[in-house]
């Protein structure tokens, strides 16, 4: 069994075109979207339609929210673009799942508004609240929100984050996560990150051709270097 975790695609279609080339190459069984389909990149309508298509199962992130509930007055350029419907499929997203691989109880969401922003430099003692959400404890947390990958241990349980998919802050690729399990208690679990490179270039020029988009030389520099520019 094969399960892909991407998120944070951002309206970046050159990023997200290299993961469908991998989706395909590597046929998982489920893919699960994380959150934040929408906003920072110039074709968020694209991404929010290539969610919907080629995604199982959906988490809302904090932009998704933020943009579909229309929270921003300075978010009307992704509204204008997005339209109602997408905007209300947006913000009608759940906030958490959980998925069970044997012995092991995951727990999965974006990363906010669910709880407050875990980069990848966050101590164990703080993050090891998120094992818990009321009397349920999980045994990991996958989640994104962070734009970079990565996979480490708090005191109890795992934690796996999927990195992103366009917008990835540290090293410019695209990025999601990977789990296989053959199903058998004995068989092993495998925590995969997947980092692929794309056309960086021709995302910033699709970026540099519009105008209208907010923080164009912020976004075009992340995309471009990996370093957060907003
Ligand atoms: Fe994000």
């Amino acid at each position: 069994m094969k399960i892909l975790f991407l998120a944070d695609l951002h309206g970046n279609m050159p990023a997200t075109r290299a993961m469908e080339k991998a989706i395909t190459h590597l046929a998982p069984d489920t893919v699960y979207f994380l959150g934040d389909a929408v906003g920072k990149g110039p074709e968020s309508r694209a991404t929010c339609d290539w969610v919907r298509t080629h995604c199982d199962s959906f988490i809302g992130g904090n932009w998704d929210y933020g943009i579909g509930g229309k929270e921003f007055p300075a978010d009307g350029y992704y509204w204008n673009q997005l339209g109602e419907e997408r905007l209300q499929w947006l913000n009608s997203l759940p906030r958490e799942a959980e998925l069970t691989l044997g012995q092991l109880r995951f727990r999965l969401f974006h990363g906010r508004p669910v709880t407050g922003l875990m980069h990848v430099h966050t101590d164990n003692a703080e993050l090891n609240a998120t094992l818990r959400r009321g009397d349920d404890v999980f045994d990991g947390v996958i989640f994104a929100d962070s734009h970079r990958p990565f996979i480490r241990t708090l005191d109890h349980g795992y934690i796996l984050n999927t990195g992103s998919v366009g917008n990835s802050l540290g090293v410019p690729r695209a990025h999601a996560l990977l789990l296989s399990w053959d199903g058998g208690n004995e068989d092993p679990l495998l925590f995969t990150v997947l980092s692929l490179p794309y056309d960086n270039q021709e995302a910033a020029r699709i970026a540099a051709m519009d105008p209208e988009l907010p923080f164009r030389d912020a976004y075009i520099h992340e995309i471009t270097t990996g370093v957060y520019s907003r």
